[in-house]
């Protein structure tokens, strides 16, 4: 019997020897430790013995056993810890290839053009405002001295919400609001972007658009200091050469008012398609704040004088980017918008 046992084991770790993989191994195991594997087998013909030999064919059997497990077990490990390596060695990367590019958005034209105005005039000291997009009529019209029924009121037509309230028209509303608000009643130097809005609508008019206000109150104030902060202004955004070319023309809250004009960056000032042969490109509304304006929102405008421009943002990036519809600005198609990326470089 003993042989018999020392034969199945040998037969039993030989054959666990030789497996390769886990499944294997299992087989081997069905065939000698399972329910009718041969170690049980052999067990079962224990009660054909006598009585006094059973014990130690009990013990013999079961050492035989706890071999063949133990040997199954060892093997086990080892398929195992091969599997996990095996594994680790497949889902190997390299730290050291370069990184795959992150797409990034690209900053809108309008933004950047924003941003270039700003750091532009804090530099020069000035504070970046801002005010609501839905003003009332006080302060969008009345307190710019347009007072309900001015005839100038039909230059700007208007999104009413109510009798009183509606979407600005102009920055120049947040003007009246800084000098009604400064308590102290002193200097004030401000630039103002920002979303306004009136009811047109083609290539070069959107019904939303948006200007930078600009608004400067202190004592001795003078033609001389608007001219010489437009010049700086248009320079450094339009390049050096450009000149500048001031007309008459109405505004009730400046008082004298221009139209500003800036000569055509595309020609040089010799005329072209962008300037309409004229040389020149219109692109701001400025003037001496009127006495009217400073007295209405609590300055003595026999102390204090001021200036202040605005401008059409939409129109000064169109011109310094080339883009020939207003409309392209609002669409917020990637594949226009992706252009400006290069811009960063
Ligand atoms: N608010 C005027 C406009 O929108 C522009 C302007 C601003 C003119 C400030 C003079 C002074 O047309």
């Amino acid at each position: 019997m003993k042989e018999k046992i020392d034969e199945i084991k040998k037969n039993a770790l030989n054959e666990i020897e030789n497996t390769s993989d886990l499944k294997e191994l299992d087989n081997v195991r069905v065939k000698y430790l399972g329910k009718k594997g041969e170690l049980t087998a052999i067990l079962k013909m224990m009660g054909t013995l006598p009585k006094e030999e059973r014990p130690s064919f009990g013990s013999l059997v079961n050492k035989a056993k706890e071999e063949v497990q133990s040997k199954i077990a060892e093997k086990e490990d080892q398929y195992k810890t091969e599997e996990i390596n095996k594994k680790l060695e497949s889902e190997r990367i390299d730290v050291t290839l370069p990184a795959s590019k992150i797409k990034k958005g690209s900053k809108h034209p309008l933004n950047r053009v924003i941003e270039e105005i700003e750091d532009l005039f804090v530099s020069m000291g000035y504070d970046v405002m801002e005010g609501p997009e839905l003003e009332t009529d006080e302060y969008n019209f009345e307190r710019l001295n347009l007072p309900k029924g001015h005839p100038a009121r039909d230059m700007q037509d208007s999104f009413y919400i109510t009798t009183e309230h509606l979407l600005r028209t102009q920055t120049s509303a947040v003007q009246a609001r800084t000098l009604m608000g400064n308590k102290e009643k002193g200097p004030i130097r401000e630039i103002v972007p920002g979303k306004t809005y009136r009811r047109e609508d083609d290539a070069t008019h959107s019904h939303q658009f948006n200007q930078v206000e600009a608004l400067v109150v202190d004592k001795d104030i003078s033609f001389a200091d608007l001219k010489g902060t437009l010049e700086i202004f248009m320079k450094h955004m339009l390049g050096e050469n450009t000149q500048l070319r001031f007309r008459p023309s109405y505004f009730p809250f400046t008082e004298p008012s221009y139209e500003v004009d800036v000569s055509c960056f595309k020609c040089g000032g010799k005329g072209c398609n962008l300037c309409k042969r004229t040389g020149w490109i219109e692109l701001l509304g400025a003037g001496i704040v009127h006495p009217n304006v400073l007295k209405m929102n609590g300055y003595d405008p026999d102390i204090y004088s001021g200036f202040a421009f605005g401008t059409g943002l939409d129109r000064l990036a169109m011109f310094k980017y080339g883009i020939t519809d207003i409309r392209l600005l609002y669409e917020n198609d990637v594949r226009f918008l992706s252009q400006f990326d290069r811009m960063d470089k």
